[in-house]
């Protein structure tokens, strides 16, 4: 396999990776239907904010491609699409991409619509433009972060540094390249990485499945650890094993820089802070929400005790060999224990050193407030 792709698309056909079977197993679903689509997301076969985003997308442009809306007047068109798109808005409540993707889908179907079939093409290009975006904005997110680090460490390739990074936030969880992992990869290719570090990221463990994999998959020199032990990573006192930088990526970022992320990241915001280590969130401007003042404002999906409760996997065989062919469920607590198991949780922006944007890197003002005029003057 020559590269990870969460999605495969060509008009009228939307190829979805089930995340749920990786990385022990390659298998990708046809999505054709809204319904279809909406499943997948909230079944967490796809996720990260950008995939989702797509594939909610993409879903309804293969649907409407084949002719599932029947409507024979521009109003009755926008209207089935409307419907179908506020649907798709209920999958999952935090990111924020989903949410700016149907805005812009519901926009570009109201420009100059002269007849339903019009109104579908438009659809189907705005939601395939979605697409294209994502995988460039993930490459140019990639330079501005690289660069805004080198600049900040003198990096070079006898000046390397070593990072940490939480939950899956690479092709995986995007378009390609991906945002928070897209700046690794770019300093890895600039030869500027010494090492990075990945979480298990649990309960979902999208970093152990997810983000080692694709790491492994890259020849990214890199080395997994649990979330528990991000404490003491911090304190390790060998030169190669310092971590210059903590690099995360965004389901939302409110007005004054909030920023809601995968569970956990708080937490190592908070450790970063206390050892004098930047952190730095990456984030395409789609995972802006200008209309949420602060991350009070922000909802925070909760998910099923089952995620905590019990844990699949592969079967070992007794030669340490995986047997992919198997996968099996089993118990990891007491199933009567009550749990609460919030998704997301919202990094303060005082804890937050830089936000990297395909637009370039924002960083707090003398105010120390984060202002996002800059990167999106169309809509401040
Ligand atoms: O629950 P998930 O796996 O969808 O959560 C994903 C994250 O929190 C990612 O860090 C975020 O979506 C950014 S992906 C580029």
């Amino acid at each position: 396999m020559a590269t990870l792709e969460a999605v495969k698309y060509s008009r009228g056909k939307l190829l979805v990776l089930d995340q749920l079977r990786l990385p022990h197993e390659h298998h990708y679903d046809e999505v054709n239907t809204a319904e279809q689509a909406f499943d997948c997301i909230r079944a967490m076969r796809v996720r990260g904010a950008p995939a989702i985003a797509i594939v909610a997308a993409l879903a309804l442009a293969v649907e409407l491609h084949h002719g599932a809306c029947k409507a024979t007047t521009v109003q009755d068109t926008i209207s089935y699409i409307d419907g179908r798109l506020d649907y798709l808005k209920e999958s999952r409540p935090t990111a924020v991409d989903l949410f700016n993707a149907i805005a812009k889908l519901k926009a570009a179907i109201r420009v100059s619509p002269s007849s339903p079939t019009d109104i579908i093409s438009t659809f189907i290009a705005t939601a395939e433009e979605i697409l294209r975006l994502d995988l460039s904005n993930n490459t140019s997110i990639g330079a501005h972060g690289a660069d805004w680090l080198t600049q900040q460490y003198n990096l070079s390739s006898s000046n390397k540094i070593s990072v940490l990074t939480h939950c899956n936030t690479g092709s995986l969880a995007t378009s390609g390249h991906g945002t928070a992992l897209g700046i690794i990869r770019t300093l890895h290719s600039r030869q500027l990485l010494y090492h990075a570090y990945c979480t298990e990221t649990r309960p979902y463990n999208q970093g152990s499945r997810l983000t080692a994999f694709e790491l492994v998959f890259e020849g990214i020199p890199s080395t997994l650890i649990t979330d528990s032990m991000a404490a003491a990573l911090f304190k390790l006192r060998r030169e190669s094993d310092k971590i210059g930088a903590v690099i995360v990526g965004a389901d939302r970022v409110a007005r004054n820089g909030d920023t809601a992320n995968k569970i956990g990241t708080y937490a190592l915001a908070v450790l970063a802070k206390h050892h004098g280590v930047k952190f730095i969130v990456a984030a395409p401007t789609t995972s802006i929400d200008l209309e949420t003042e602060s991350g009070d404002g922000i909802k925070i999906e909760e998910r099923k005790k089952e995620e905590l409760t019990q844990i699949s996997g592969a079967v070992i065989r007794e030669d340490g060999s995986v047997d992919t062919s198997r996968t099996v469920r089993v118990a990891t607590a007491d199933q009567r224990i009550d749990v609460w198991n919030p998704a997301f949780d919202v990094t303060p922006a005082e804890l937050i050193d830089a936000i990297v944007t395909e637009r370039g890197t924002v960083v707090k003002g003398p105010n120390g407030r984060f202002d996002f005029k800059e990167v999106l003057p169309e809509r401040w």
